[in-house]
């Protein structure tokens, strides 16, 4: 069954996570409140280990201090060698999903099994170099597949199109699968991630870099449904052919 928390990361597609990797570690209080005001409807984390990717963030602690200080659902991604040892430790300092990359687990239907276990959302990630086929029937047992549209490891890289190709494919497999895309993503390359289905849109650069949260949230929104008119567009010029 669902968590509550899962479902209210289902019910806010589609949305834009802002990804609290170059926000104010000094004043999370005040990022998360702005955030908030701002539309956000879930927080993304980013967490590194300076070994599966040569970048170090953060771990529980700020899990937990952010935690107290919102009720938004948090998104936990995790690049780590290790996922299933921090796995239960992140789930107490409040993390709602845990999205693990199937370039550092050697089973990831033991490790996405042993996720479901402790009862949050479960996400397979995988970087732009990797294969779809490595999910192997792992796709199955999860709720989320995060497709990276950058190489793990750090904000501000240019957005990789090969995400769009995965993402289309995803969707056409897993109609109900929550899709996710993270890395790079802009005005303008939210709308093709949004016209390929995606359904989360993690985005840094794009709103810390900026002097308004709010306007650039509404920019994202704007982009998403740019998606969307071109799509009802595309339907009309069908439906005039037919
Ligand atoms: C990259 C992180 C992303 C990153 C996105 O490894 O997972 O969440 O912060 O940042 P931008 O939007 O700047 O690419
Ligand atoms: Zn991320």
């Amino acid at each position: 069954m669902a968590t509550a928390a899962l479902q209210a990361i289902r019910d806010s597609a589609p949305a834009v996570l802002p990804s609290l990797l170059l926000c104010d570690f000094g004043d999370l209080k005040g990022e998360v409140a702005e955030l908030s005001a701002a539309g956000a409807r879930v927080l993304h984390l980013d967490v590194m280990d300076g070994n599966f990717v040569p970048n170090l963030t953060y771990g529980m602690p700020i899990v937990e201090g952010l935690r107290r200080h919102t009720d938004l659902p948090l998104d936990v991604h995790l690049m780590i060698t290790d996922p299933l040892a921090y796995a239960k430790p992140m789930v107490d300092a409040g993390a709602d999903m845990l999205t693990f990359h199937v370039e550092a687990v050697r089973d990831p239907v033991e490790t996405a099994g042993k996720l479901r276990d402790l009862g949050v959302g479960v996400g397979i990630a995988l970087n732009p170099e990797t294969p779809l086929a490595s999910f192997g029937d792992a796709i199955s047992m999860v709720d989320m597949a995060l497709v990276m549209s950058v190489e793990a490891g750090f904000g501000g890289q240019a957005f990789n199109p090969i995400a769009l190709e995965k993402l289309r494919s995803l969707r056409q497999d897993y109609p109900d699968l929550l899709l996710e895309i993270d890395g790079g993503i802009g005005v303008d390359t939210i709308s093709l991630a949004r016209a390929a289905g995606c359904d989360l849109f993690v985005v840094g650069s794009a709103i810390f870099r900026q002097d308004s949260y709010l306007a650039a949230i509404a920019d994202l929104n704007a982009g998403i449904q740019t998606a969307a008119r071109n799509e009802s567009v595309r339907g009309l010029k069908r439906e005039d052919h037919s």
